[in-house]
């Protein structure tokens, strides 16, 4: 159902004279935050078609609100099916949550309640921005602080039934997985054990810091042997599945993410030898 693509980077500023000046072994394709191409002009979209000529791009949006209850965002669709004609990416994803309210936007991606009325709500728009895009999109388990009170099922179990009633795919981040599962008290395995694997389209990986008893979702670190682990898990329970390293602070040289992202097509190697 989706594009078996490899292992990619999450391409961001610091790395595009290097990515622009030729081809970038160890790495097979590209993902991008989709909001920061959107603007027609310019040099980051200058970047990303010369990117697109060499490498397969997957357009990661982080604004969406799929989950919010006000209307969605016209104007945004419309720019996005004109990057994605333009760019034509192999995947489009968000995120699983929310993040305006009354007309207000946040930078936070905002957990949503676990019950069949958010199912009810967020299918319906999901299938409205299928049809916009005249594609499928994936949804990625953001990271979480809080839950709210008077869930009816687990968020492994609201992703799947959303994923399979939408027609649409899964993003999983391992390392969110890991993050909310230690900060809310879950079992990560069995997070893994509700979701079905023909919908994970595509797999994030990204490190995270501890601030107290929680775990944040920082991005600032490699990924740390806890979530390699379940990353290993997860390759065995759903195949090769595209996979990328996101970095978005204390952004390292590009040749120390492609020697760790060397270690995610280890895991991958090793599920195909077993
Ligand atoms: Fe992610």
């Amino acid at each position: 159902m989706f594009p078996r693509l490899g292992l990619g980077l999450g391409l961001r500023p610091p790395h595009f004279p290097r990515v622009t000046a030729g081809p970038c072994p160890g790495v097979d394709w590209f993902e991008v935050i989709t909001e920061n191409f959107m603007v027609a002009g310019g040099n980051p979209r200058r970047v990303l078609r010369a990117v697109r000529e060499g490498y397969p791009v997957v357009l990661h949006g982080v604004s969406l609100s799929i989950g919010s209850v006000d209307p969605l965002d016209e104007a945004y669709l419309d720019a996005l099916a004109t990057l994605c004609a333009e760019i034509e990416p192999a995947i489009v994803s968000d995120h699983l949550c929310w993040s305006s309210l009354g007309g207000h936007t946040v930078h936070d991606l905002w957990p949503l309640p676990y019950t069949a009325e958010v199912i009810d709500h967020v299918v319906a728009r999901v299938a409205h921005v299928q049809e916009r895009l005249g594609r499928r999109i994936l949804l990625e388990n953001p990271s979480s602080y809080v839950v709210f009170e008077g869930g009816e099922l687990g968020e492994g179990e609201l992703l799947a039934e959303i994923a399979g009633r939408a027609d649409c795919g899964i993003l999983l981040d391992v390392n969110n997985v890991w993050v909310s599962c230690r900060n809310h008290g879950w079992d990560p395995r069995r997070y893994l054990d509700a979701l079905p694997a023909d919908r994970i389209g595509q797999i994030h990986l990204a490190g995270h810091s501890h601030e107290g008893a929680l775990l944040i979702d920082t991005h600032d670190h490699p990924v740390c042997d806890d979530v390699w682990a379940l990353y290993g898990e997860a390759v065995r329970r759903f195949g090769p599945v595209s996979t990328c390293i996101e970095r978005d602070d204390r952004i390292p040289p590009f040749d120390e993410l492609v020697a760790e992202l060397q270690l995610a097509r280890d895991a991958v190697a090793l599920r195909e030898t077993a």
